[in-house]
């Protein structure tokens, strides 16, 4: 695997290389990530991987000077999965110059996740943008625990008329039920054997739904009182359309649960489509 951080460098890399097939992370790499490069593999010629940690998508209270660096392990794992080019590059690399030129999302970067890190939709939009206009691949895949950034990223891919398809990879699940996620690992032995209650919640409110119940409000409420008992802080629990993460509006219409819940400093996100 070759390891770029200069753009101009990784230009010249990609010269002729057929099939360009990219999948962006922020690194401490997990099997999710893993899985995503293992498909990536099925819809081109060439797999290119980066990492990169944007602070752009953080707020000033976040994670970002203690979100997990790893990236020896990082590059051992992405070798082993058969990428390409890493891509790995540094604050003066891609962000030689404030980034005043954004990508402000729609409406849709003010609710769930971004009514509660406002900003984080705009940085994450911005730096994919810049990211594809320099890897210019034609295929990108993005895992779907992130379901809220991947519409993102897909609405802003259609607008704009990016010649590049978004592909959105399953969750990959610990043996529990835990989504993993790179911040699984600021969790306590304690926290991490209650951490899979968020995605059991997730299934009852499923199960509820599939069995009749339309009053979602109730099954919401329901979920966020059984994790307060349980010691967690919620964000929302939210019963939404696939199509637009808007409420359920017309019957029969898919549906996705979404949840974000704090479990000491831990803030963990799941969802599951219905
Ligand atoms: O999902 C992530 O890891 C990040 O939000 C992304 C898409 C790499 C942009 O920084």
């Amino acid at each position: 695997m070759q390891i770029i951080s200069h753009i101009a460098e990784l230009r010249t890399a990609l010269k002729g290389r057929g099939r360009v097939v990219f999948v962006p992370t922020m690194g401490n790499l997990h099997a999710g990530h893993i899985s995503l490069m293992q498909q990536a593999r099925a819809h081109g010629d060439t797999i290119v991987a980066s990492i990169f940690v944007n602070r752009l998508q953080f707020g000033p209270n976040e994670d970002f000077d203690k979100y997990p660096r790893t990236f020896q392990g990082d590059c051992d794992k992405l070798t082993a999965a058969g990428v390409d080019i890493l891509f790995a590059p540094t604050e003066a690399d891609l962000y030689p110059e404030p980034q005043e030129y954004v990508v402000e999302p729609p409406a849709i970067q003010n609710i769930l996740d971004g009514e509660f890190r406002p900003g984080h939709f705009r940085g994450v939009a911005t730096v994919v943008l810049k990211l594809f206009n320099i890897v210019q691949p034609q295929v990108a895949l993005f895992g779907k625990k992130d379901y809220q950034q991947l519409m993102v990223i897909r609405n802003m891919t259609r607008q704009l008329a990016l010649p590049i398809e978004i592909i959105g990879g399953e969750t990959v699940r610990a043996e529990d039920g835990l989504a993993l996620s790179s911040r699984n690992g600021y969790l306590s032995e304690t926290e991490r054997a209650e951490a899979p209650h968020l995605y059991r919640l997730l299934n009852e409110i499923r199960s509820a739904i599939q069995r009749g119940e339309t009053d979602t409000a109730k099954l919401e409420n329901a979920a966020i009182s059984e994790l307060t008992a349980a010691g967690w802080k919620t964000d929302y629990v939210a019963v939404r359309q696939q199509s637009d993460l808007s409420r359920p509006k017309a019957a029969n219409a898919p549906l996705v649960v979404l949840a974000a819940s704090r479990l000491g400093s831990t803030r963990l996100i799941d969802n599951i489509e219905i």
